[in-house]
């Protein structure tokens, strides 16, 4: 695989940041609205990074900051294809050093054994359960967090 290089998200980035939350179900399904306003460079508390190995998007990040001091992950994904490659760890590495000093939260499918594994690796913690928060299908959500 061609190296990994991560950028901030720009709104040019959308559509191949969609093509990338379409084929992975498992993470949050926005519409283009949506990614306009987290990534308008008028938005000063949310943003993104994206990974690309050579030109192509394979991965995304999205947080948002409700307070200064806290950092949320609000989506998260990588490329089928592209898994197990280190580049979900390098998205989250980058939002972690770029924030640091931050709580760090984020809700997750308590069936997404994958993902949680994947947090669990950076020493996220369980803190909290919502009972069937999703729906289609039903599951409850893990509040998973992290000191920073
Ligand atoms: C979660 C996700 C972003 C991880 O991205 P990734 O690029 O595959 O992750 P990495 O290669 O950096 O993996 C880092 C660690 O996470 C864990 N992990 C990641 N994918 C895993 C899998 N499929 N099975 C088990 N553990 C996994 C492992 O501990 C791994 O460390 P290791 O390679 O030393 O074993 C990716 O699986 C994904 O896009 N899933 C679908 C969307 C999703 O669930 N998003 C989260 C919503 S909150």
């Amino acid at each position: 695989m061609d190296s990994i290089t991560i950028q901030p998200a720009t709104t040019n980035d959308i559509s191949a940041m969609v093509d990338v939350q379409r084929v992975s179900p498992e993470a949050s399904q926005w519409n283009t609205e949506t990614y306009h306003h987290l990534l308008s460079p008028e938005n000063q508390k949310s943003g993104g990074w994206v990974a690309f190995t050579g030109k192509k998007l394979v991965g995304l990040l999205v947080f948002q900051r409700p307070m200064l001091d806290e950092l949320e992950i609000l989506n998260l994904a990588v490329m089928p294809i592209a898994r197990c490659n280190g580049i979900g760890s390098k998205l989250l590495r980058h939002a972690l050093s770029t924030h640091r000093g931050s709580h760090v939260f984020l809700e997750v499918r308590s069936c997404n054994h994958n993902a949680t594994k994947f947090y669990r690796h950076f020493g996220f913690v369980n803190t909290a359960l919502r009972k069937n928060y999703y729906h289609k299908p039903t599951d409850d959500a893990l509040i998973m967090t992290l000191q920073t």
